[in-house]
């Protein structure tokens, strides 16, 4: 699909066949299994000054907190017993976490939970670091563009540049991790050119997983005033990444949920969405993950609730990327 042709169906008043035609798209190539990734916010400290976020490293109105290695490995053995088979360990940008403890604490889930697969959601470190993870067993890696348009990127995230991310995008698909990149609907100044752009930057990247949400403001950020993105307009842009990028996994986000309590994540399931992320983080900590204001909780029941209203079914399988696995037996068989 053509960047003119994304901008129209953008603008299109009334979505319903976008969303079907999008809906077709992910039964043809990843038929009607849901995937379900235990998430663990381990820790809220953050380096950086995204403006749009309530982790950022100004606020001085949450508390802060790191989990300990050894709680952070028994929380990822019960979500494995619950059956999940995907762990996404998620941060601030944390350099109190240094690469030797992060490696243990991925060795040691890898060593008593050899069937899973670890996501890292950890922000931007030295290259080093992705290769060490990588070394110890780390499968994924979430890294979310955030938003195409330099002049914003550069906006939002003050010190951070958009050219370095994609360089380290790039870098982790070298070394052969599952990718994820993604943005935020609704930013201040957006516009639906920069949404086309960020949909065809993720087909550019050839992402395995697309995180896209609507921004929700915060009240402790600059961005307190701004109002919450559109629900139509989000679901637009998963739908049309769904069809110009075919086999991504793109999640149903919490940021939906939060947005639409009701409908929002049953509607990413039927605009284009295969992948739920329940939060398993303990309810002291996760009181202090507030990237945005009134964040659901979307824990384990209510994620397959979700699925099963959205007449799906819950898949049993890690949920590899498709893309990656043609690519590894390419290389098999060399
Ligand atoms: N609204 C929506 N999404 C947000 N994120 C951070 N702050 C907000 C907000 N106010 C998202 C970013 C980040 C992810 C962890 O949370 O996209 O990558």
């Amino acid at each position: 699909m053509e960047r003119k042709e994304i901008i129209e169906r953008l603008k299109e008043g009334s979505p319903e066949e976008l969303f079907k035609e999008a809906d077709r798209v992910r039964k043809t190539y990843l038929d009607d299994e849901v995937h379900i990734r235990g998430i663990i916010e381990f820790s809220n400290y953050c380096c950086r000054s995204c403006l749009y976020c309530g982790l950022r490293r100004e606020n001085e109105n949450i508390r802060r907190y790191r989990m300990l290695p050894d709680e952070i490995i028994k929380l990822a053995n019960e979500i494995t017993q619950c059956g999940v088979k995907t762990i996404v360990l998620q941060s601030g940008d944390d350099f109190g976490f240094s690469q030797k403890v992060l490696c243990r604490i991925i060795e040691k889930i890898k060593e008593e939970n050899p069937e899973i697969a670890i996501t890292l959601s950890i922000g931007e470190r030295p290259l080093d670091d992705y290769k060490a993870f990588k070394d110890v067993g780390a499968d994924r890696y979430l890294l979310k563009h955030e938003t195409a348009n330099l002049k914003l990127y550069e906006r939002f995230h003050p010190g951070q540049t958009l050219k370095r991310r994609l360089q380290i995008l790039e870098y982790l698909k070298k070394l052969d991790y599952q990718i994820g990149a993604g943005n935020i609907v609704g930013l201040p100044n957006q516009t639906l050119e920069d949404l086309a752009d960020d949909i065809l930057l993720m087909k550019r990247l050839d992402v395995d997983m697309a995180g896209i949400g609507p921004f929700i403001s915060q009240k402790d950020t600059p961005l307190r005033n701004h109002p919450s993105g559109n629900l139509d307009l989000t679901l637009k842009v998963l739908a049309l990444t769904r069809i110009v990028t075919k086999y991504t996994h793109l999640p149903a986000t919490t940021a939906l949920s939060t947005l639409n309590p009701t409908y929002g994540q049953v509607l990413a399931f039927r605009s284009g969405a295969n992948v739920i992320m329940p939060d398993f983080t303990p309810e002291e900590e996760r009181k202090n993950y507030i990237i945005y204001d009134n964040k659901t909780r979307v824990d384990l029941e209510k994620a397959k609730t979700i699925i099963l209203e959205a007449g799906r079914k819950i898949s049993t399988a890690r949920g590899d990327s498709l893309k990656w696995k043609r690519h590894q037996k390419a290389f098999a068989s060399i």
